[in-house]
């Protein structure tokens, strides 16, 4: 047959549902956590946990003494957040492969196993975190809408949440491709009760990696000019402030 979309990623073609990473346990399992070394991981890492650094140092009061992550594969990012705040109490949440690697390493901070695709069970977490990431995570899920909609319900009223959405020129795999693009994210965030926070004197960042160059879809509207090939877009939120229904 005739193909009717716009291709995103070189596997769109032979992906079946069944086939998405999420719902397997195997991720970073012996056969992919060599992925680890492959060049310019460690260099990614760097720059956003410089990015955090930023955000910490920016938001003394409310000062960010807990930090939640869903995702985080092994946990590297967490490592460097954390040899910078030290005392910051830093929880992951991945499936058991990433948690064994986390262990095995001594790493900081307290991994939780859990499948985030269709539920989100917060048992042994914290009432309420300073601040949430989720770095290349979101798009992973079948429910990236109950994974918000806790997030929500894990922030207070001044927390911030940090978000790596990867920028589909990279070829990223996508449960629903579209969902991500710039402005129908921000509007998914927006539902969710989520708005930009300035709290680190931007919302938004880019990567100093770059994608091709293809031109902007009418889904990215509002993405500035300047990150149209930013290998992520690196985004700042914070619980919206009058958000009562009308
Ligand atoms: C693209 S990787 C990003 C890893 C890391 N944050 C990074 O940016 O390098 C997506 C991560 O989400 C985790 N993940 C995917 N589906 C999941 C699920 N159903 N439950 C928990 N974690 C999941 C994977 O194990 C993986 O670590």
């Amino acid at each position: 047959m005739e193909k009717f979309w716009t291709s995103r990623h070189n596997n769109d073609d032979i992906f079946g549902l069944s086939d998405f990473d999420t719902l397997h346990e195997n991720e970073w399992d012996e056969s992919s956590i060599g992925r680890l070394k492959e060049s310019g991981w460690m260099n990614r890492y760097k720059w956003e946990a410089g990015l955090i650094s930023h955000i910490i140092k920016s938001t003394e009061t409310p000062a960010i003494n807990s930090i939640l992550e869903l995702g985080p594969g092994p946990g590297l990012l967490s490592q460097m957040v954390l040899e910078s705040h030290p005392n910051i109490d830093y929880h992951l949440i991945d499936k058991k492969f990433a948690k064994q690697y986390f262990d095995d390493n001594n790493f900081n901070g307290e991994m939780f196993v859990k499948d985030l695709s269709v539920e989100f069970n917060t048992d042994g977490l914290l009432d309420s975190y300073d601040l949430v990431i989720t770095n290349d995570f979101l798009e992973h899920v079948l429910n990236p809408s109950i994974v918000l909609q806790t997030i929500h319900k894990l922030m207070h009223d001044d927390s911030r949440y940090f978000i790596s959405n990867p920028n589909w020129r990279m070829g990223h795999q996508y449960v629903y491709r579209g969902l991500f693009d710039f402005d129908n994210f921000i509007y998914m965030l927006k539902i969710h009760g989520l708005q930009p926070s300035t709290a680190g004197g931007s919302f938004i960042w880019g990567s100093p990696l770059v994608t091709p160059n293809y031109p902007k879809l009418d889904s990215e509207k509002s993405l500035p000019d300047n990150l149209v090939t930013a290998w992520n877009h690196y985004i700042l939120m914070e619980k919206e402030k009058n958000n009562e229904k009308k």
